[in-house]
C-alpha cells in the first residue's frame, strides 16, 4: 500500500512518484476533499474515508486487500495523520509512505522559523489548552488549529496567562491559491474568524507582571489553586526527582490533593500521562481545573477512594502516594500494582504513617529520607526561621524479587 501526502496545491504539487502510484493505483482512499484534487486521469475507484474514522480503517483495508490501494493523506501522512493508522493496521512494513511537506514545514518556510526551534501543539481532537505547558519567553511555537475559531482560543489563553505581548501569525490555507496570512498581537484579537484550515505562529513574549511558569518541576505554590492540601515547591521538586518522569511514562498520584504531583509529572513531556485518585469531590474538580490551567488537561481524575478506587486504571510505571496512606490495603495495591522496576514515592508527615514507611523499608529498601524546610520569616525587626512540618519520604524502586521477601 503506497500512502501519498497531498497539499492544498493538489495534482501539481505532487512529485513523480506521487503521481505513478495514484495512476497505477485500482482503489484510492482519502478524504472527499483530498480525493477531488484528483484529475480524471487516475481511474482508481474513489473510496471516501467513514466518519468517525479511526474505527472504519481495518475494514476499509479488509474490503479491499486484494487490490492496489493507494491512501490520500494530508501533507506528511506520518505527522499526525493517517498514516499512524495504518501503520498500526498493517505495520510499518507493508506501507511505502511519500511525504509532502506538513503544515508545520510550510509555516516555518513562511515565517522564516528553524524548524528543529519551533514547538508544535496541536488542537485538533485535543484541548487548546495544552499550549499553556509551551509558554516561555521567546520561544516560538506552531499550534495545529482545529478550525476557523482556534485563532481567537489561543488568543484568550495567552492573554490569560500572561503572554499578551505575543505576536501571532494566522496562516491558512498553506500551498494553495489562496494562500493567506493574518498577523496580530494576542493582547488586540480578535480578527474575523477566517479559514478553517489554518496554522497559528506564536512568538512568545511574556507580560512580566503574571508569575512566570519554569519549565522544570517546583512551580510556586501559588500556581495552584488549593486548600491547603498541596505538596509544597521544596519537597514537590524532591518528590518529582525521586518518581523521575520519562517520556510516555504513566504516573498514579494517589490521594491527588490540589494535583500538584500529576500536573508537574505531565508537565515533564507531552506524552506523560497521570491519573489522580483523589476522594474528596470538591479536590476532583480542583484538580481538574489545576491541570487544565497549567497546560496538562489530559490529566485523569479519577473521584473516590483507593484502594478500591485503583482497580482497573492501566498499570503505572511509577506510583506516587500523597494521601491515605494508612488507609488499609492501600500500599499494598500500590505495591502490588508496580511492575518490576516501577518507582514507588510516598510522602507523610504523621508518625503514624511514618511507621509504615519505616517497616516497608526495612522489607524492600529504598530511600528513606527526611525532608525539613525552613523559610525566614520577620520576627520583630530581625529575621528567623520558620520550620515547615517535616516530611518522611520513603522512595523505592521495585526489583523483581516476589513481594515480602527479606532482602539479602
Ligand atoms: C496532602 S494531600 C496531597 C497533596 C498533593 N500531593 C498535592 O500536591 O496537591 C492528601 C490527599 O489525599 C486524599 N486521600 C486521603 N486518603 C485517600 C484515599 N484512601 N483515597 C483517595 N484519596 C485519599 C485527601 O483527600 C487529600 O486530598
Amino acid at each position: 500500500m503506497t500512502v501519498v501526502g497531498i497539499g492544498a496545491d493538489g495534482w501539481d504539487g505532487l512529485t513523480g512518484a506521487a503521481r505513478a502510484a495514484l495512476r497505477e493505483a485500482e482503489v484510492v482512499v482519502g478524504g472527499a476533499r483530498q480525493l477531488g484534487l484528483l484529475p480524471a486521469e487516475c481511474g482508481a475507484q474513489r473510496v471516501v474515508w467513514p466518519s468517525p474514522l479511526r474505527p472504519a480503517v481495518p475494514g476499509v483495508l479488509a474490503a479491499h486487500a486484494d487490490r492496489r490501494v493507494a491512501v490520500l493523506a494530508s501533507g506528511d501522512p506520518l505527522f499526525y495523520g493517517i498514516g499512524r493508522a495504518l501503520t498500526e493496521e498493517l505495520g510499518a512494513e507493508r506501507l511505502r509512505v511519500l511525504p509532502h511537506p506538513s503544515s508545520v514545514a510550510y509555516a516555518c518556510a513562511r515565517l522564516g522559523w528553524p524548524v528543529e526551534d519551533t514547538e508544535v501543539v496541536t488542537a485538533v481532537g485535543r484541548p487548546v489548552a495544552r499550549l499553556a505547558a509551551a509558554l516561555h519567553d521567546g520561544r516560538r511555537v506552531l499550534v495545529l488549529s482545529a478550525g476557523a475559531g482556534t485563532p481567537a482560543e489561543v488568543a484568550e489563553l495567552l492573554r490569560d496567562r500572561g503572554f499578551g505581548p505575543s505576536r501571532m501569525s494566522v496562516l491558512e490555507r498553506l500551498g494553495g491559491a489562496e494562500e493567506r496570512r493574518v498577523e496580530g498581537t494576542a493582547q488586540t484579537w480578535p480578527h474575523p474568524a477566517g479559514d478553517a484550515l489554518n496554522v497559528v505562529g506564536v512568538e512568545c513574549r511574556w507580560d512580566g507582571v503574571t508569575p512566570r511558569l519554569g519549565a522544570v518541576p517546583g512551580l510556586p505554590d501559588g500556581a495552584y489553586e488549593s486548600d491547603g492540601q498541596l505538596t509544597k515547591r521544596h519537597v514537590r521538586a524532591a518528590t518529582l526527582g525521586a518518581l523521575a518522569p520519562a517520556p510516555g511514562e504513566l504516573l498514579w498520584d494517589v490521594g491527588g490533593g490540589s494535583g500538584s504531583v500529576g500536573v508537574e509529572w505531565m508537565r515533564t513531556h507531552p506524552s506523560c500521562r497521570a491519573v489522580a485518585v483523589e476522594r474528596d469531590a470538591e479536590r476532583a474538580g480542583r484538580i481538574a481545573r489545576n491541570a487544565e490551567r497549567l497546560g496538562v488537561p489530559g490529566l485523569r481524575v479519577v473521584r473516590g477512594t483507593a484502594p478500591e478506587a485503583l482497580a482497573g486504571l492501566p498499570v503505572p510505571d511509577a506510583v506516587f502516594v500523597g494521601g491515605g496512606l494508612t488507609t488499609p490495603g492501600l500500599l499494598d495495591a500500590c505495591w502490588d500494582a508496580l511492575p518490576a522496576g516501577g518507582r514507588l514515592v510516598a510522602n507523610t508527615v504523621t508518625l503514624e504513617s511514618e511507621a509504615l514507611l519505616a517497616e516497608r523499608y526495612r522489607r524492600h529498601g529504598g530511600d528513606l529520607v527526611r525532608l525539613a524546610v525552613a523559610h525566614a520569616v520577620p520576627v520583630g525587626g530581625f529575621t528567623g526561621w520558620r520550620q515547615a512540618m517535616p516530611v518522611t519520604q520513603w522512595a523505592v524502586v521495585k526489583s523483581p524479587r516476589p513481594s515480602g521477601e527479606l532482602p539479602a
